[in-house]
């Protein structure tokens, strides 16, 4: 099916072609002919595949990365998909824009995509508003909802902590875990965040409201790939240190190295954070060390080049949990999840 379309929306904007897919998925979900259809090719409703992780009951293992939903919009169509829990957000506490278009590009012959997107979303409000819906009407089933938290830019990060308490106050009642956005490289100075200092204040912050409630949630931090080894063992201390539930690896990657992309146009797109193939061993070889330093006590979410059961396996080998997708799916279509789940 997404053979079909792929390369129609290909000759798109990439930006276009998102709000494309995700419109003739919500039209197919809303419809319950085609609903029962898109169920039917995409999910695999295995029993042997659910996993309990952070105390969560995951029909299977895995999910989509951050970005894809950033408002709560599609949740309804994603679910169809065959997802075992969806992330959405990155959400600030007041709507923003992100940067001017183009800000989204393909680099096909590297089966990649590099992004400045910069944090674009509706704000805290309306993605409360649409879980708060959703969550009322029993919907959907079964999946598990993680809540991804940032900064406005504008916001300094002096006081950034305000920002994420913020969130996770108002998004504690409609998700299941949250996830600490630390390493986007397309918000200014906001991967200074994931510094010692800032990081364990902002971290302690929320642990200590999360603490204060009756059932408190798994808080996870999502770190950056581009993070030497010395500065993931501080982390991984960091993680454990403000108990933690675990770590989401990798966010995108500033780097540029060894891509089949011509130079000339690298340097045309400009700044961003760089996604799928390319990221995938550095994902990997950053979930094995912090799963080698951190032993079994904490969980880890790996993301970054998954577009293959053989490459989410090697996330698992490498000691993952869960993994979640993106890019992988702009190039393979939603058969991928599917596919993982059933060879992986
Ligand atoms: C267009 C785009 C937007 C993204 N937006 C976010 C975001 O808002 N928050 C976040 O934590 N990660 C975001 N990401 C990063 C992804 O969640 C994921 O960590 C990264 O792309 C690596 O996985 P992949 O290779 O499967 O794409 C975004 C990625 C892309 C491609």
């Amino acid at each position: 099916m997404y053979r079909f379309f792929k390369p129609l929306l290909f000759s798109l904007s990439a930006e276009t072609a998102h709000r494309i897919t995700v419109m003739l998925l919500d039209a197919a979900a809303a419809f319950p002919p085609t609903k029962a259809l898109l169920r039917r090719w995409y999910t695999s409703p295995d029993p042997s595949l659910a996993r309990t992780v952070m105390g969560l009951r995951f029909p299977n293992r895995v999910g989509l990365a951050a970005g894809f939903d950033k408002n709560g919009e599609h949740i309804q169509g994603l679910a169809c998909l065959g997802f075992g829990f969806i992330e959405v957000g990155t959400v600030t506490p007041l709507a923003q824009e992100g940067n001017p278009q183009p800000r989204l590009f393909r680099l096909p012959a590297d089966r990649a995509l590099i992004n400045r997107m910069g944090f674009n979303n509706e704000g805290l409000e309306a993605l409360v508003g649409r879980l708060k819906k959703l969550r009322e009407t029993g919907a959907p089933e079964g999946i598990i909802i993680g809540g991804n938290i940032g900064k406005n830019k504008i916001t300094p990060n002096e006081t950034a902590d305000n920002d994420y308490i913020q969130c996770f106050e108002a998004l504690f009642p409609w998700v299941d875990y949250f996830v600490v956005n630390v390493s986007s490289p397309n918000t200014p100075n906001l991967r200074a965040l994931q510094e010692k200092e800032p990081l364990t204040r902002l971290l302690n912050t929320l642990q200590k409201s999360n603490r204060q409630k009756l059932i408190p949630k798994p808080i996870l931090l999502k770190i950056a790939p581009d993070l030497s080894n010395e500065q993931l063992n501080e982390l991984a201390e960091i993680v454990q240190k403000t108990g933690l539930a675990g770590i989401i690896a990798t966010n995108t990657t500033i780097s540029r190295e060894n891509l089949h992309t011509k130079n000339t146009e690298i340097e045309a797109i400009g700044a961003g954070g760089l996604s799928g193939a390319p990221v995938r061993a550095r994902s990997t070889a950053v979930v094995k060390l912090l799963r080698e330093k951190i032993g079994t006590d904490l969980v880890i979410i790996a993301v970054g080049g998954i577009d293959s059961p053989e490459a989410a396996q090697e996330k698992f080998n490498a000691g993952a949990d869960l993994v979640q997708v993106y890019t992988g799916l702009v190039y393979e279509g939603p058969a991928l999840i599917r596919s993982i789940n059933e060879k992986s």
